[in-house]
């Protein structure tokens, strides 16, 4: 079977009424017949998952080629649950500089005060991170294009290294959607994904999820989830079941405006640079070529030199693109990221002074969309 039949054939084995879409069972308590377990497969609180949450794991197992998955409230906390599983006081993480910023914020600011440390380290670092390996290391994450930057990792290369020095690595997918790019199949030990974008696709519900084929690792997730009480709703589990079953459709959709949109904005006097890594100017076109099988709608672009009043024009003549945190939806958004941006000394954006805005591109018409960004640049040179 291909990858999208197999994505929307996972439905479990239910009771003698079989609707296609699994029951949302709105429950805290669950009601056991017997003192025996009422299901035999963990049913027995809302917070443990009921149903829904079964069947959303049997399609994220799927999707990332996984065996073992755990629902979080959010994509952030995947994160967290992730590294803070596997990570105990005294070990030391190595981060990417381009990783989403809160993750870069929990890598410093939370694991320091659980005893951990973390180390930065230039995304295209390749088979050198070894020299950044310490005594205390115990796992590198990774996240692949880079959050705003779009660089590219070689995966490869860093999992062999840390299979060598028997490092963890843990990556977070949420560009790949276990669509575009399957990590675990290149030898990467854990996953993450915020369901919150492409998975649920609609912009109306948040979650998280961690996925291995390591039954070991699998446990360790298991024990500190329950310990840290995470849990999904009932809802939000199924939108983002229902969501998953279009994925494959609208993603082929997001890939081909994206292209559009990308290589129209290579034509505007008014872009630097289009941080795209399908587009063979993309400095990592061909790591990207390699390890991923396609695009999304998400990518990043740098104006030339434009001044605040410039840019407040540009942003606010838009009128199909919304400006808004977020991404993965049915409509497009674009945002500018100077904020949440370091621009560290040496990576590959230093240099270019104009503003960094980040574009995602919904499934409106194409045409439609280069219509809105022609007008708003005609507004920003008034
Ligand atoms: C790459 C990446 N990972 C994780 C997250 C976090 O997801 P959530 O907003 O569901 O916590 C985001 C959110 O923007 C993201 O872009």
């Amino acid at each position: 079977m291909k990858d999208d039949t197999k994505l929307i054939h996972t439905r479990k084995q239910r009771g003698p009424v079989k609707t296609v879409n699994p029951p949302v069972e709105r429950g805290s308590t669950v009601l056991l017949p017997t003192r025996e377990i009422l299901y035999g497969d963990g049913k027995v609180y809302g917070r443990m998952g009921l149903t829904v949450h079964r069947e959303l794991e049997a399609a994220m197992c799927a999707l990332e080629n996984a065996t073992h998955c755990r629902l979080t409230a959010n994509g952030l906390q995947s994160i967290a649950l992730a590294v803070g599983a596997l990570l105990e006081a005294g070990d030391h993480i190595l981060i990417p500089d381009c990783a989403y910023g809160p993750s870069r914020r929990y890598c410093t600011r939370r694991l320091s005060a659980m005893g951990i440390s973390a180390t930065r380290f230039n995304p295209t670092i390749g088979e050198d991170i070894e020299a950044l390996v310490q005594e205390n290391t115990k796992a590198i994450l990774l996240e692949s294009p880079g959050s705003l930057t779009m660089d590219i990792m070689d995966t490869p290369a860093i999992v062999e290294v840390a299979k060598a020095r028997g490092l963890l690595t843990l990556f977070d997918n949420t560009w790949g959607v276990g669509v575009f790019h399957r990590p675990l199949d290149l030898g990467v030990d854990v996953v993450m994904q915020a369901l919150t974008k492409y998975p649920v696709g609609h912009a109306d519900a948040l979650g998280g999820a961690v996925l291995t084929n390591d039954p070991r690792l699998a446990n360790k997730i298991a024990m500190c989830s329950e310990d840290w009480g995470i849990s999904l709703s009932p809802d939000d589990a199924y939108t983002a079941l229902r969501g998953l079953r279009s994925l494959h459709a609208r993603l082929r959709q997001h890939e081909a405006s994206g292209y559009k949109l990308a290589n129209w904005l290579t034509t505007r006097s008014e872009v630097d640079c289009v941080l795209h890594p399908g587009l063979e100017s993309h400095p990592d076109h061909a790591l990207w070529k390699r390890d991923f099988t396609g695009a999304n709608g998400l990518f990043s672009i740098i104006l030339k030199e434009t001044s605040e009043a410039e840019l407040d024009r540009f942003l606010e003549a838009m009128t199909l693109f919304g400006m808004g945190f977020s991404w993965g939806g049915f409509e497009s958004l674009l945002i500018p990221c100077d904020d949440q941006l370091n621009r560290i000394e040496g990576d590959r954006i230093h240099d270019r002074p104009g503003p960094l805005l980040r574009i995602h591109v919904g499934l409106e018409d194409p045409d439609d969309l280069i219509a809105d960004l022609q007008q708003a640049f005609a507004a920003m040179q008034r």
